[in-house]
């Protein structure tokens, strides 16, 4: 399953942070709270248990998260998203999946992995704020998957047609959750509208 979450304050964050005169200080708060905002979608996905609380005046049937949460940003840009989906989920533990797209394959390099051993089981939730052509994000599932996680969803900002399908056909399993699903990828495998270079518009590398 593949959602776009519409919401108006999304869209207006959006248009904020793909606005090229956006500088990197409010594109890193503006990712932060989009990511938020999208991920409080995705939680749905999160399983609950009924616990007991004594109220002042009675005693009331709660709810409690009730499995282990793992959040994998995709490095670099992924860790634009890692502060918004945290203040949801304090208690997650995080992993990192290091690589960057070649400019002429255009396709994944890997330099670093490290995840909890905790993947094992619960929720892992893989992070970034792109998903173009769709080989990294899909590299990292397989990366997450191969170290024992069997429930794994995706949470970006900006995706396109072509990365859903690529992830449709290697994951079908996996859902991804998206502030926007733009239009097209152009020659140099950039999302059109898009934002850019994601990772130089969170960290000033431009
Ligand atoms: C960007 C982005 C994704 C990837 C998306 O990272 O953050 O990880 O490209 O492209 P794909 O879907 O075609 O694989 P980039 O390679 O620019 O690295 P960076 O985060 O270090 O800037
Ligand atoms: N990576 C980005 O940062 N932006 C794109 O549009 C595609 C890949």
């Amino acid at each position: 399953m593949h959602k776009e979450v519409r919401h108006p304050c999304i869209r207006h964050k959006l248009g904020l942070l793909r606005d090229e005169a956006t500088d990197y200080k409010r594109f890193r708060e503006l990712a932060t709270e989009i990511t938020k905002l999208v991920c409080y979608e995705a939680l749905t996905e999160v399983r609950t248990r009924t616990v007991k609380v004594k109220t002042p005046v009675a005693v009331a049937n709660c709810e409690t998260i009730d499995e282990e949460i793992v959040v994998v940003p995709i490095l670099r840009a992924g860790v634009g998203m890692l502060d918004g989906i945290l203040d949801l989920v304090p208690t997650a533990r995080v992993g990192f999946a290091g690589m960057y797209r070649d400019e002429e394959t255009k396709e994944p390099v890997w330099y670093y992995e490290k995840l909890p051993a905790k993947a094992k089981g619960g929720l892992c939730i893989v992070v970034d704020p792109m998903i173009a052509t769709g080989g990294s994000a899909a590299a990292t599932v397989d990366m997450v998957k191969r170290n024992g996680a069997d429930r794994v969803i995706i949470v970006c900002i900006v995706t396109c047609p072509e990365g859903l399908e690529v992830m449709s056909k290697m994951h079908p399993d996996v859902d991804v959750f998206a502030a926007a699903i733009d239009d097209h990828l152009n020659e140099k495998k950039y999302i059109v509208p898009g934002l850019g270079d994601a990772g130089d518009r969170l960290f000033g590398t431009q």
